[in-house]
């Protein structure tokens, strides 16, 4: 083994959340999970890795992130696999494999956990992100359409967030988009852009919509949308969206130049964008995607869903200087034995709490009064429970409430009762 000094760190662009950052961590994933579930979708826990293929068919060869961002390697079977970069193919994937789309449709499901994608880092851009994520399967009706983004928009409004707005478009479906990505080029082609650019509006014409370079975004205030082009089923389904969402009370701005990183989108897109992010203000985003399933060797069904980004909403709370209720305070109660005899009592009281239910720490160690109160504080308990040696000689636990400086003492046995009374 080699004897020079090894310093470990994550790896570039990977982040770690430890407390007390990682209670805001979890709480913002359970809130979000939590308005997803009030709809009635059901957890669905899948692989971090995947057959190679799957994202290439799935999210497009052509996609920034199947082209240049996928973890990609060859396992010792010589398989090429694939650390996810986003959910919904894996997603897809398993309703076609155990035939969710067989059952009562549409099928609703929730995830969450890591995904990756080896971009440059900065601030909000991480090369191993976190989502929560829904997808619901198998009903081409707008409701649904506004249900997910409604999803989202409760989960945001429920964290505090103020500063976020929601864009959406629709990006047509395959009668409509042929034509229309054709009159694009038509338009592109005839414009002054560098090679790559010429390439790109070759392969992938609206992605050239969203090049941020003054050279070319000058020249594209003429350029057609697909907005304009849609035919009328899409355009229905749009406007009945829109109408939901109107009548739900939810604010949009319809951005008809969004372009979205993954080639699976059909109809409604969207994107819920934060002011206070800088350049990686996408804190959520999804639609619809008609093609999917069949493209996977499903049945012809259509799918729509979202990803919201863990990392950005925690961002966007910090940018907002919001602190989510309940995120300081470690356990409810915290013990502060005095002396000997107490110090070994104290573990067998705080152990009858936590069978009731409270959640309970203490001090250990034999540290002294000033130690422990320090200790008790920092837990953000709500109540310290002291115990020294005139409250073993009277059988009681001197109880102090944290907040409001006061002192009461508690018979033991009724230590639990009387919490539960004041914490619930
Ligand atoms: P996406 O827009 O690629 O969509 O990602 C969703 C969200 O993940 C983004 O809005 C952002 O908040 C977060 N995110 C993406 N990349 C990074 C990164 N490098 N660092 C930090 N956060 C990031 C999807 O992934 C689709 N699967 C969403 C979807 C589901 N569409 C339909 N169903």
């Amino acid at each position: 083994m080699s004897t020079s000094k090894f310093k470990a760190a994550a790896p570039k662009g990977v982040p770690d959340y430890v407390p007390p950052q990682s209670a805001t961590f979890a709480k913002v994933r359970d809130t979000l999970v939590h308005h997803a579930r009030l709809a009635g979708f059901e957890h669905i826990e899948l692989p971090i890795f995947e057959d190679t293929q799957l994202f290439a068919r799935g999210v497009g060869e052509s996609t920034d992130v199947v082209s240049k961002e996928m973890y990609t390697f060859a396992d010792r079977g010589d398989r090429s696999v694939t650390l996810r970069p986003e959910g919904t193919a894996g997603v897809v994937r398993a309703v076609i494999q155990h035939g969710l789309d067989r059952g009562p449709l549409p099928a609703k499901l929730v995830y969450n956990g890591p995904f990756f994608r080896y971009e440059r880092p900065q601030a909000g851009r991480y090369r191993q992100l976190q989502q929560v994520g829904v997808e619901a399967i198998g009903a081409d009706d707008p409701a649904l359409d506004a249900e997910v983004i409604a999803i989202a928009d409760r989960a945001y409004k429920a964290l505090g967030l103020r500063g976020y707005r929601l864009e959406i478009t629709s990006l047509g479906d395959h009668n409509c988009r042929p034509q229309y990505r054709q009159k694009l080029q038509d338009f592109l082609f005839q414009l002054d852009l560098d090679e790559e650019t010429r390439k790109r509006a070759e392969i992938n014409p609206l992605r050239v919509l969203d090049d941020k370079r003054e050279t070319v975004q000058s020249q594209l205030a003429d350029a057609p949308l697909m907005l304009d082009h849609l035919n009328d089923e899409c355009r229905a389904h749009f406007d009945a969206v829109t109408n939901y969402l109107d009548e739900m009370g939810i604010e949009y701005t319809i951005n008809p130049r969004m372009v979205r990183g993954l080639d699976y989108y059909t109809k409604t897109c969207f994107e819920f964008v934060h002011d206070g992010l800088g350049a990686q203000s996408g804190i959520g985003g999804g639609g619809r995607y008609d093609g999917l399933m069949a493209q996977l060797g499903g049945q012809e069904l259509s799918g729509i869903g979202f990803g919201l980004g863990v990392d950005r909403a925690i961002l966007a709370l910090e940018a907002e200087g919001i602190t989510l209720k309940g995120t300081e305070q470690r356990v409810e109660v915290f013990g502060v034995p005095l002396g000997e005899v107490a110090g070994a009592r104290m573990p067998l009281l705080l152990n009858s709490l936590r069978q009731e239910g409270i959640s309970a720490d203490m001090a250990y160690g034999g540290k002294g009064m000033k130690g422990a109160m320090k200790a008790a504080n920092r837990s953000g308990a709500a109540y310290a429970l002291v115990l020294g040696e005139a409250e073993l000689a009277e059988g009681v636990v001197a109880v102090k409430d944290l907040a409001a400086h006061q002192q009461t003492e508690v018979p033991a046995e009724q230590l639990g009762k009387w919490l539960l009374e004041k914490l619930r």
